[in-house]
């Protein structure tokens, strides 16, 4: 940072020392200047009008008249206009101090690109500064202190901060802008660079207008902005910044349009923003504020949008605004305030948009917004209003949305409801409304989103709904609607998401209409009284990954397409008499009696198909290790009883092919013969079986026959795991299933044929195989699998055995994660395990002093077996004789595998180095300083994306 300074003022010294002899002729010297500018920046057709004179002499092309380019009468540049012109290219040649009467600088929507010059603030009469919508990266330039005259600085919407660390880059890497513009993003979280606004920027006491938003600025907003009198816009939305907003802020009589939505700012906002009397814009959304919302905010009744969303306010709603008739949109929606919904609320006749959802509300609905004519979004979800839905409702024919859902709401449905003939969502779910479906819905046209689930309403359900063609998502579930499935749901061919019928009293046959939804992906009709068999048309719904008909009276065959049979049981339980080829149903051919029991009593086994195989491998690894935490308690309590029942129906819902394989695995390894026997590990030994199929999958036994997994503890975790939608990623091994069987328990998975990373570098004829090419790929699928693991999985897993060992290859030498043995779920509130777990040699230095186990000690053990690929051994003491990374210049050929002959182009050496720069990186003593995986891969993506 000190160096920074230091360079500044020097380049502020050179300026100065420019700036005093340029003094003959300012226009002149402004022309210069332009050409100069100009020819640095190639060809850009705007500025075509600007040529050098033949004769030398300036006055017969009067720079004055070029385009862009204003004059004062003694011929001084003073504007300088080139916004929306397309202008690409720096500012970098542009020698500002000749133009020392320029009053405007408009560079506005261009395609610039590098920092603002840091002489900027040589031009010490300008007046408006207007950067805003290119590529600008960089910091604010502190010499802005200068000035004094500004009127305007708008920087919006570029990338100015900080500059990115170039040893991350090795020599020739190009990399893209939209991927810089991520990584920026991502370093920005993790705080690496700063991008603060100069406190001298209090200095410029003309400003009339600041406008910093969609940047990437952080820390606090400085309190000498408070000394800004004429201020009358202020926009750092969308940035980074944090603190409390200066209380002074409001004392800014003039202010007019504040916008701090999408920050990090905290505390309560400055009471005193109720006092600005000329307020029309307040913007407060998505940050994380606390206390009351200022109550005097439209006292000055001029108020037209405001926006407090998503942050934790409380108190009331401001009483000024029951009569601020001004308002177009106003935004409230996730907070924790307090309110009557009919009396802290008036008429607003130009109310476009209101969203007061998810706060705590009580009251009615009352008649009068019905008034607020113009209204198009009316969300008032998630709070604790009652009474009815007022008829007049039905007057707002610009609404588009209407949610009221979760909340008491009483009453019937208004009748007239088709009025609303804009409407594109309705919800009303989780109230207390009954009586009928109106059959005026099928008027509804535009509708797309229609859910009254979770009411009290009876009756059919409309024929009409049939025509609202746009239908995307229907649920009518929970309520009390009887008669049949009327057939025109079937023209609903628009229905995507969800059909939900379930939690009714339906009755009859199911429509074999049904089957046109081919782009329906959730079906629900249980809990009905629905009879007859299914349709076979259902099985034309190829769009399907979710049907529920359990729970009703249903019999005969399942449609005969294949895809049913991969649909979970349970879909089908629990009705009179369904037959398939699908476990829990008997077969169609065989009589009720003979259901095969007999085998399942003896063992509990699933294999599943790959699709959930991953998520139940978690499972299963958490199980055991609850298992193996819980096998002392049992040791103590011998007499303890089995639950195999329990768990049987636990585990039992997924099945492979509809075979069941224990035997087949039994009989593929000769009882685990030691013939069969591919790995040893401390608790486990990994058998091959090539199963009747032809398939060949990996076994893991393990050691232990200890009974006493705890259901409930078991239980919760299955329900912790069904958060994990579909955990599955290309570079973890694929788990198809596990016994845990009286004699046996075991693990079945993908058979990885190359065995470990760990085994083909120890071998010198397959290490050779593993080429540099292979090898990046390895730390990149690697990479991958812990980017999934720690930012796409919720809750986060860490890994927390990341070696050589735990990494296997298939037959393409591709790298697949394994052995979860040790993982956990990282949970914000839970304890982290107190034992040291790991691999020797990749464990994260920090360990040894704390046991706070994070997801940078997987970086750190992915940074070893990054540098390991590439060294093709442990890195061993070359980790401990690391001191610091910039100091520390490795070479390239210092650490590359002798094995393997130096790489032969440019590209893979940029590759090579970039990686071990990153292993660096991972490898560092502190844990925050270390990159996160995802980080780590949008570096290594940028490599791969370059050719
Ligand atoms: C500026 O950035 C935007 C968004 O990242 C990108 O689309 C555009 O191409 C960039 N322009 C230049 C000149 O780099
Ligand atoms: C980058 O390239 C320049 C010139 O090509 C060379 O002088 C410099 O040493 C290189 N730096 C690194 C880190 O390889
Ligand atoms: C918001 O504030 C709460 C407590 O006031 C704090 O725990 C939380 O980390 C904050 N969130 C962010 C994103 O700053
Ligand atoms: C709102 O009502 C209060 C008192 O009833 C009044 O003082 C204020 O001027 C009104 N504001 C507007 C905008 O009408
Ligand atoms: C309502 O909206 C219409 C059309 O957008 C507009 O012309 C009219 O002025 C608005 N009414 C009020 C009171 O703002």
């Amino acid at each position: 940072m000190l160096v920074n300074y230091i360079s500044i003022a020097f380049f502020a010294y050179l300026v100065l020392i420019s700036a005093s002899k340029a003094q003959s002729g300012p226009t002149k010297s402004g022309a210069e200047a332009l050409l100069k500018w100009k020819e640095s920046i190639g060809n850009n057709s705007i500025l075509s009008s600007w040529v050098y004179p033949d004769n030398g002499n300036f006055s017969s092309s009067n720079p004055c008249k070029w385009s862009g380019i204003a004059c004062n009468n003694a011929g001084d540049i003073t504007e300088i206009n080139l916004a929306f012109t397309g202008l690409q290219g720096t500012l970098e040649h542009l020698d500002l101090s000749s133009f020392p009467q320029l009053l405007r600088l408009d560079l506005r929507e261009n395609q610039l690109t590098g920092a603002i010059p840091l002489d900027i603030g040589t031009l010490t009469k300008l007046q408006l500064l207007d950067l805003s919508t290119n590529n600008l990266t960089g910091s604010l330039p502190l010499s802005l202190a200068n000035l004094s005259q500004v009127i305007e600085i708008d920087f919006s919407r570029n990338m100015i901060t900080g500059e990115l660390d170039p040893w991350l880059f090795p020599n020739g890497t190009s990399v893209t802008n939209t991927g810089l513009v991520s990584l920026k993003r991502l370093l920005l979280q993790d705080t690496y660079l700063s991008g603060h606004i100069p406190i001298e920027i209090g200095n410029s006491k003309n400003l009339v207008l600041i406008a910093l938003d969609r940047s990437f600025f952080l820390g606090p907003i400085p309190q000498s902005l408070g000394n800004l009198s004429e201020l009358t816009i202020l926009r750092l939305n969308d940035n980074q910044f944090s603190g409390q907003i200066p209380p002074n802020i409001g004392t800014l009589s003039k202010l007019i349009d504040i916008r701090l939505f999408i920050n990090q700012l905290s505390g309560s906002v400055p009471r005193e923003i109720g006092n600005l009397s000329s307020l029309v814009t307040l913007h407060l959304a998505e940050n994380n504020f606390t206390g009351h919302l200022p109550q005097q905010v439209c006292q000055g009744g001029k108020l037209v949008n405001f926006s407090a969303s998503y942050n934790n306010f409380s108190g009331p709603i401001p009483a000024s605004l029951r009569n601020c008739t001004t308002l177009y949109r106003v935004r409230l929606e996730y907070n924790q305030l307090t309110g009557n919904l009919d009396q802290d609320f008036g008429v607003y006749p130009s109310l476009t948009y209101i969203d007061l959802g998810y706060n705590r509300l009580h009251g009615n609905l009352s008649p009068q917004w019905g008034q607020c004519r113009n209204l198009t979004l009316l969300r008032v979800s998630g709070n604790m209003i009652g009474g009815e839905i007022p008829n007049e409702i039905v007057q707002l024919n610009q609404l588009g949305v209407l949610d009221l859902s979760s909340n008491q709401l009483s009453g019937e449905i208004p009748a007239q409801i088709g009025k609303l003939s804009k409407l594109t969502s309705l919800s009303l779910r989780g109230n207390k409304l009954s009586g009928h479906v109106p059959s005026e819905i099928g008027v509804l046209s535009n509708l797309g989103y229609l859910d009254l689930s979770l009411n009290m309403l009876s009756g059919p359900i409309p024929d009409q709904i049939g025509n609202c063609l746009k239908l995307r998502f229907l649920s009518l579930s929970k309520n009390g609607l009887n008669g049949t499935i009327p057939y025109q749901i079937g023209n609903l061919v628009g229905l995507q998401t969800v059909l939900d019928l379930s939690h009714n009293s339906l009755s009859g046959e199911i429509s074999p209409q049904i089957g046109k939804l081919i782009n329906l992906e959730n079906l629900n009709l249980s809990h009905n009284n629905l009879s007859g068999s299914i349709p076979n048309s259902l099985g034309d719904m190829v769009s399907l990954l979710a049907i529920d008909l359990s729970c009703n009276d249903l019999e005969g065959p399942l449609p005969d397409s294949k895809d049913f049979s991969l649909f979970p049981p349970k879909s089908f339980a629990n009705n009179k008499d369904l037959c398939g080829d699908l476990q829990g149903l008997r077969p169609c051919n065989t009589p009720i009696s003979t259901t095969k029991n007999g085998d399942q009593s003896r063992m509990v086994i699933i294999v599943t198909t790959s699709t959930v195989g991953s998520l139940l491998f978690i499972l299963v690894v958490v199980g055991i290790i609850v298992l193996y935490k819980r096998r002392y308690q049992w040791n103590v309590q011998e007499d303890e009883q089995e639950v195999p029942l329990q768990r049987e129906n636990l585990f039992s819902f997924l099945n492979f092919d509809g075979k069941i394989v224990y035997d087949d695995i039994i009989n593929a390894t000769e009882d685990f013969n030691d013939v069969y026997c591919i790995g040893v590990g401390g608790s486990s030994r990994v058998y091959k079986a090539k199963l009747p199929s032809g398939q060949v999958v990996a076994v893991k036994k393990m050691n232990s026959t200890t009974e006493g997994m705890e259901i409930d503890e078991v239980r919760s975790f299955v329900n912790e795991l069904a958060t994990l939608e579909e955990i599955r990623h290309r570079n973890i091994v694929k788990l198809y299933g596990f016994c845990s069987h009286e004699r046996h328990k075991f693990l079945v998975y993908e058979f990885m044929e190359r065995g470990s990373l760990a085994d083909i570098l120890s071998n010198e004829k397959e290490a050779k195989e593993l080429d540099w090419d292979k090898r990046a790929k390895v730390v990149k699928g690697v990479a991958n699998s812990l980017l999934y693991l720690h930012h796409d999985c919720v809750p986060p897993i860490i890994h927390r055995d990341i070696s050589s060992k735990n990494v296997l290859l298939n037959s393409e030498l591709e790298a697949r994660v394994s052995d979860f043995g040790i993982a956990r779920f990282l949970k914000p509130n839970s304890s982290n395990w107190t034992t040291i777990a790991g691999t020797y040699g990749y464990i994260a230095p920090e360990l040894s002093y704390t046991m706070e186990v994070t997801e940078k000690c997987d970086v750190y053990s992915f940074g070893v077996l990054a540098l390991e690929v590439l060294m093709g051994s442990h890195p061993g003491t070359l980790i401990s004789n690391l001191t610091s990374l910039v100091d520390q210049k490795i070479q390239l050929k210092d650490v590359l595998d002798p094995r393997l002959s130096p790489p032969t182009t440019q590209k893979i050496a940029d590759e090579l180095t970039s990686i071990v720069n990153l292993a660096l990186w991972c490898l560092h003593a502190d844990p925050q300083s270390r990159p996160t995986m995802h980080v780590a891969s949008e570096l290594l993506q940028m490599q791969a994306g370059d050719d």
